[in-house]
C-alpha cells in the first residue's frame, strides 16, 4: 500500500477484488490505481479522466513507482477510450456527482462484460442505486465510511433480476451491512431534517416528505440487528 492514503481511498482500495485488468475512471492523481497495482490488486491498469492535467499527474506517479509497463492511461469522457476487447474485468468511479456516474455507464457498451464494480458518488445516491436497480447490476456492499466528512462505497456486479425496492434505493445498507458510520450518518440526516423541520412555516408542502423521512430513520434504528451509536 502507498504511504498517505486517506481512510477513504484505503476503503476504496479494500472494496476493490483482484483481477488481472482494472479501469480507474476519473483517475485524477493515480493514488487508487497506483496502489492497486503495488497491491498485486490488478496486473494491469486502465487509468482514464477527462482532464489532461490530471492524467498527467497519474502518468507522474507511475514512472515514480516504475509501474508505467503496467498501465495504460487515456484522456476521455468515461469509459469511451475503452474497447471491448480489452477485457475490463474491474472498474473503479470514485468521488463524481452520482448522475455524472450513469452517464459514464449509460455511454459504455460492455457494462454486462465487467465483474466487479466499486462506486463512490459523491451525492444523488438514490438516483444512482435507482440506475443500478433498472439495469440489472446488483449491489453487492453498500457501506458508510467518515473520513472528515461521510462517503458511501458501493460494490457491485451485473445480475438479472437485481432490482431494489425505492426503500432501499433511499436508504441503501442492507441490515448486515449498516456499520456505526452507517448509524452516525442516519443520525446526522435525523438530526439536519429535524432542525429544517422546525424552521419550517406551518402548513408547508416539504413538512409531508420530511416527516416520511423521520419516519424511515425511525424504522431503520428500529430494525433487528440495528446497532446502537
Ligand atoms: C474528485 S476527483 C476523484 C479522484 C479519484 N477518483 C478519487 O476518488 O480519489 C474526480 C476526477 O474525476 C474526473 N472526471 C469528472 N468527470 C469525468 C468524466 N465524465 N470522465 C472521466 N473523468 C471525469 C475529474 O477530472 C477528476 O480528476
Amino acid at each position: 500500500m502507498m504511504n498517505n492514503l486517506s481512510t477513504r481511498q484505503k476503503a476504496l482500495i479494500d472494496a476493490c477484488k483482484k483481477f488481472h485488468t482494472t479501469c480507474d475512471v476519473g483517475c485524477d492523481h493515480g493514488y487508487i490505481g497506483v496502489s492497486l497495482l503495488k497491491n498485486k490488486k490488478t496486473n494491469f491498469l486502465i487509468a482514464t479522466d477527462i482532464s489532461a492535467p490530471s492524467v498527467h499527474k497519474t502518468e507522474v506517479l507511475l514512472k515514480q513507482h516504475n509501474l508505467q509497463n503496467y498501465a495504460s492511461i487515456r484522456v476521455g469522457d468515461g469509459l469511451e477510450t475503452v474497447k471491448s476487447s480489452e477485457n475490463v474485468e474491474q472498474i473503479i468511479i470514485a468521488g463524481m456527482g452520482g448522475k455524472e456516474i450513469v452517464h459514464i455507464l449509460s455511454e459504455y457498451k460492455s457494462l454486462k462484460k465487467t465483474k466487479h464494480f466499486v462506486f463512490q458518488p459523491m451525492n444523488e445516491l438514490q438516483v444512482f442505486r435507482k440506475y443500478l436497480s433498472d439495469n440489472n447490476i446488483k449491489i453487492q456492499k453498500d457501506i458508510v465510511i467518515f473520513d472528515k466528512k461521510f462517503y458511501h462505497i458501493i460494490t457491485a456486479k451485473p445480475q438479472e433480476n437485481s432490482s431494489l425496492s425505492p426503500f432501499r434505493q433511499k436508504w441503501g445498507a442492507k441490515t448486515k451491512d449498516r456499520n456505526k458510520d452507517y448509524f452516525l450518518w442516519l443520525a446526522e440526516k435525523e438530526k439536519k431534517l429535524t432542525k429544517i423541520l422546525n424552521n419550517l412555516p406551518k402548513n408547508n408542502e416539504k413538512e409531508k416528505e420530511i416527516l416520511k423521512c423521520l419516519n424511515d430513520i425511525k424504522r431503520i434504528k428500529a430494525t433487528k440487528g440495528a446497532k446502537k451509536c
